[in-house]
């Protein structure tokens, strides 16, 4: 049986996946398996019991990642559990920037004492005509869970779009529709496009990337559209194309004191993945894979330790080893097993950064002794033996 402690409300559809293994505690220090949402467990003791922390969602600032690593505690979260969530509310920025529909909203609502509305309507219209997306082009800056979504339903609704990203996925680029064009540079995507859209993470490297420069070389009356971060975006730059109108409207979830103030922003409080949907999302991904591992020792999207799966666990006995990223491991860890007659059925050994994991299936059930052999092995943080 897991114990499993929810810091954070946890949606229903993610709990219910835990059967009869599994029970939920009221004691943080009794859990094998945590389920957090925005929690800061910074102040919180990383207990002995502690396998396995799991993040419904994708930031992990509240998690101490590098104390959890050294303890052999594997730290879980949700990428792309809200990407759907977000492509629907840039698909919504597309529209909001092309058809003045906020405009023609607020003249509804300042004229809805107004006896004869529905007759000035029809005059009052013409002030907020807009255009078609169909036919326009879109450049989509990052083509990750969510870049790679925009792009397919930008191609879907009939606009012609424009890929840039040199790190590219295999699964990117396997999901990416055929008929996104890839370009090479920022510069070729900006002077051909209508509409911009960026979806790269905020980082040193990512920061200001659409500035003066890239405005420049769009068309007069383009639009950006930011749903990552606001960082990304050089405000002052932004402030004056919006000035020259060479920016013709500025759609962000990320306001700030600056853009909350610009003409021509339509600015949107954070509500990129504030749906029930990706709520639901994040909460089954993040007990999917906590179970996984708790049962069967499987990696997926950890930000800890590496990938690593070897199927579910049928061996006599399943060994999982975490230790420092360094040579000559495996050869200790196989003349541990070798030296008590325990004969290596299957084995998988994955790193990420400082840390290594490795699986190994053996024939034979694993003891004290054996486990004591291991852990003797100064680089080795923990093992765990699942039979
Ligand atoms: N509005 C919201 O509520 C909301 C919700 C979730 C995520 N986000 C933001 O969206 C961002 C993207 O999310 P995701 O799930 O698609 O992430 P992801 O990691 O799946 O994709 C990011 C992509 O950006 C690419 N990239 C990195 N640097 C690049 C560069 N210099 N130029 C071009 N491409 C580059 C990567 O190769 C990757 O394909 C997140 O980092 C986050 O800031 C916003």
């Amino acid at each position: 049986m897991f114990n499993v402690k929810c810091l954070n409300p946890i949606a229903t559809c993610g709990l219910d996946l835990l059967d009869d293994k599994y029970q939920l505690v009221d004691e943080y220090a009794d859990a094998q398996g945590v389920l957090v949402r925005s929690a800061s467990m910074h102040e919180l003791e990383l207990g002995e019991n502690l396998q396995a922390i799991a993040r419904a969602g994708a930031g992990v600032n509240n998690i101490p990642l590098d104390e959890c690593a050294k303890k052999g505690i594997v730290v879980f979260n949700t990428p792309g559990a809200n990407a759907n969530g977000v492509k629907e509310l840039v698909v919504a920025g597309l529209l909001l920037a092309a058809r003045d529909i906020n405009g023609g909203i607020n003249w509804v609502k300042e004229n809805a004492a107004d006896e004869n509305i529905a007759k000035t309507v029809e005059k009052a219209k013409k002030a907020f005509a807009g255009h078609e997306i169909k036919g326009k082009k879109l450049g989509v800056i990052g083509l990750g869970a969510i870049g790679v979504e925009v792009a397919n339903t930008a191609a879907a609704l009939g606009m012609k779009v424009y890929g840039y990203d040199p790190y590219i996925s295999v699964l990117g680029a396997w999901h990416l529709s055929y008929h996104v064009v890839p370009v090479k540079d920022l510069k070729e995507l900006a002077s051909e496009c209508d509409y911009i859209t960026i979806h790269v993470p905020s980082m040193e490297s990512t920061k200001g990337m659409l500035n003066k420069e890239v405005f420049d070389n769009m068309k007069d009356g383009s639009v950006i559209l930011n749903f990552s971060r606001d960082a990304l975006v050089n405000d002052a730059d932004m402030e004056a194309a919006l000035e020259s109108g060479k920016i013709a409207k500025y759609v962000t979830d990320f306001p700030n004191t600056k853009t909350a103030n610009m003409k021509n922003v339509i600015a949107i409080p954070h509500l990129g993945a504030s749906t029930a949907e990706s709520e639901d999302n994040c909460a089954v991904m993040a007990v999917e894979e906590m179970m996984d591992y708790l049962e069967n020792g499987n990696i997926t999207n950890s930000v800890n330790y590496p990938a690593c799966d070897m199927g579910v666990a049928k061996a006599a006995a399943r060994i999982c080893v975490f230790n420092k990223n360094v040579p000559n491991i495996i050869a200790q860890l196989t003349n541990a097993l070798s030296s008590v007659g325990i004969n290596i059925a299957s084995m998988a050994n994955k790193s990420k950064g400082d840390y290594a994991y490795t699986l190994i299936d053996s024939d034979d059930k694993v003891t004290d002794e054996v486990i004591e052999k291991i852990k003797a092995i100064p680089e080795v943080f923990k093992v765990r033996v699942i039979q």
